[in-house]
């Protein structure tokens, strides 16, 4: 959840690590703070509460040290204070970390260091690491092993960098759970909790593992195990252009993502489609034809918008591969005990790959014998390390905290993961899987065209920006999109909406409905359009104020709705990628109407890394 930088080379290191944290801050928001090593025995901490900008104004920029570490914190013990900011320091003032994770034994450890005298000054958990260094290095133990052996005093999982006053030649850093990725540079070295800080100056990385001990110096970086046995990681190159980090023109990193998506789409299905109609989905999947055949069953675990694609998912692969799918908040799943048949894929759908508990329940999935394979937008994460298939979503960098181009990627790629199996199942009408290829290749310009309705979503939000509930509603592939076009409008407005299945609806949400109530109501010219239709009119019985978005010609719902948005006429299975787009429009411009700050919504980060 927090966001750690490290540096350390010939350039000024206050300069370098701000910029990094600046990429960082969608990771958490609220407090910040750097450590300085200027090599004269003491450390420059400079820290603040609130966004990042605040400590902007309190570094100075000058500052000739070349050596430290930075983060962005995202609370979890100890409210989001100056105090509580990393990086924590040692009672002494000699040993300086900055934390990414949970000791879960912090009140422990703190309570035996209290005993032995030292002190405390902070509500974190974090704090416990530098005082411990502190401590064991007062037993004359060199700076790695002080740092090794109070790695082995924690309970938790972390990223943690750390800096000795007396040692001012070297970064420490340690991996269990949280990512952390070294770039390399000439005569410099880097340090990030992912790649994008590190692309402006390198793109050779190493992702360290879990259990990874690095100690980072000007001219190297050497990678030791817990027992202090060297280890070699390869090195790796990104290709991601920095400049896709980046807002390009326009206000926020989430408009820019949403109107990215023709292009993502076009980058997702890139050399995934079979020029000839006799030729296999060509996804890159290391399972044989025989492997696919075997499925059982499927068991997909996500959470939040990546569980919406996974409801998706669930219908199109019941509907194309015949096979059983179960879909489950991974936060829920790796704790009811599954049950997992022989014959079990697991799908862990996260955009970022580090999602604790999507990892933890596709762990529990393969220790019970499932196979496992991640769909997933970030290269070298954990999540495409660790699974054994991985299925890219190329979305580009997303740095919004509320997911948009990254889930309707994630809809391609499962609606080619369907076809896929079910070719290999021999499920699949030919005539209906050159339906559905022909719809994907036309995609990206609809969501081209769709794009172009903005000005009318922005009189809908105008319209709506004061209200206090909001419903979506939709049926079969489109239910799920109600729920996420809930999500999106709780996320970044903090309007209260909730998604149902429009059938659902007469089985209580229908007593919300007055004259107040937007509804959004997703129908689209497909067999339950009528069922819709009937639904929606019990709505406008009882005053409700629809919104609706229907295929291009549809007039079914004149007289009924208080405004119709005409999409383009698609595969009724694609439809969730296009009637997303307009809702993710509707809540960003409600939000900023609001005055809300879209990219990084309060309480939220990026990636969540804790459980
Ligand atoms: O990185 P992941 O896809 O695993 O993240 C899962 C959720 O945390 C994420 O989708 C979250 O709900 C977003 N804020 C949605 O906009």
């Amino acid at each position: 959840m927090c966001g750690i930088v490290g540096y350390i080379g010939q350039q000024s290191a206050a300069t370098l690590l701000l910029e990094g944290l600046k990429t960082l801050e969608y990771r958490g928001y609220d407090s910040a703070g750097i450590a300085l090593a200027p090599g004269d025995g003491a450390f420059r901490v400079t820290r603040a509460s609130g966004k990042l900008v605040n400590l902007q104004g309190r570094l100075d920029p000058r500052d000739p040290a070349t050596l430290g570490i930075g983060h962005t914190r995202w609370a979890t013990h100890g409210r989001p204070t100056e105090e509580n900011a990393h990086p924590h320091r040692s009672g002494d003032g000699k040993v300086v970390a900055v934390h990414n994770g949970i000791f879960e034994n912090f009140l422990e450890l703190r309570k035996e260091l209290q005993d032995k005298g030292e002190s405390f000054l902070s509500e974190t958990d974090t704090e416990a690491f530098p005082v411990m260094v502190s401590h064991l290095l007062k037993g004359g133990v060199t700076f790695t092993e002080a740092f090794r052996q109070a790695l082995g005093r924690m309970e938790g999982i972390y990223a943690i960098a750390c800096l000795h006053a007396d040692d001012p030649n070297r970064i420490l850093a340690a991996r269990s759970g949280p990512p952390l990725v070294i770039g390399l540079g000439e005569g410099e070295n880097f340090l990030a909790s992912d790649v994008v800080p590190l692309l402006r100056h390198t793109r050779r990385v190493i992702f360290l593992e879990d259990g990874d001990l690095a100690e980072l110096t000007r001219n190297g970086v050497r990678i030791f195990d817990l027992q202090g046995k060297e280890l070699h990681r390869p090195i790796q190159n990104i290709p991601y252009d920095p400049v896709a980090a980046e807002k390009g023109g326009f206000k926020h990193f989430m408009q820019k993502e949403i109107f990215e998506q023709p292009q993502a789409i076009s980058n997702t299905l890139l050399n995934r489609l079979p020029i000839e109609a006799s030729e296999p989905i060509p996804l890159e999947l290391p399972f044989t034809d025989e492997d696919l055949k075997s499925l059982q069953r499927i068991h997909i675990v996500a959470c939040g918008t990546s569980w919406h694609a996974g409801l998706v998912g669930k219908f199109l692969i019941e509907q194309l591969a015949r096979t059983a799918v179960e879909v489950d908040y991974a936060s829920e799943y790796r704790y009811r005990e599954p049950v997992i048949p022989e014959g079990t894929l697991i799908i862990g759908i996260t955009q970022s790959g580090e999602t604790a508990d999507t990892l933890a329940a596709m762990k529990e999935a393969a220790s019970r014998g499932a196979r496992t394979l991640a769909i997933c937008n970030v290269l070298g994460s954990t999540a495409t390390r660790t699974a054994e298939a991985t299925i890219l979503t190329h979305a580009g960098p997303e740095i919004g905290v509320a997911s948009t181009k990254a889930f309707t990627t994630q809809l391609a790629v499962l609606t080619l993961l369907a076809l896929r199996i079910g070719e290999a199942k021999g499920t699949v009408d030919p005539k209906l899987r050159a339906e559905l290829l022909q719809g994907l290749r036309e995609l990206p310009a609809h969501l081209e065209h769709i794009s172009a309705l903005e000005p009318r979503i922005i009189q809908w939000a105008q319209r709506w920006r004061d209200a206090s509930d909001f419903l979506y509603l939709g049926r079969g592939p489109l239910y799920p999109i109600a729920l996420e076009g809930a999500l999106k409008l709780k996320e970044i407005s903090y309007i209260h909406a909730e998604g149902y299945p429009a059938g659902e609806m007469k089985h209580g949400p229908i007593a919300l409905i007055d004259k107040d109530l937007p509804v959004v109501a997703l129908m689209p010219k497909d067999s339950h359009r009528e069922k819709t239709l009937s639904n929606l009119q019990e709505a406008a019985a009882r005053d409700g104020r629809i919104l609706g978005l229907v295929t291009q010609g549809d007039r079914g719902l004149d007289g009924i709705a208080e405004d119709v948005l005409e999409l383009p006429e698609v595969h009724p299975w694609l439809a969730p990628i296009l009637y997303v787009l307009p809702l993710q429009l509707l809540s960003y411009h409600i939000a900023v109407l609001r005055g809300c700050d879209v990219d990084q919504p309060r309480n939220l980060a990026k990636s969540v890394t804790v459980e």
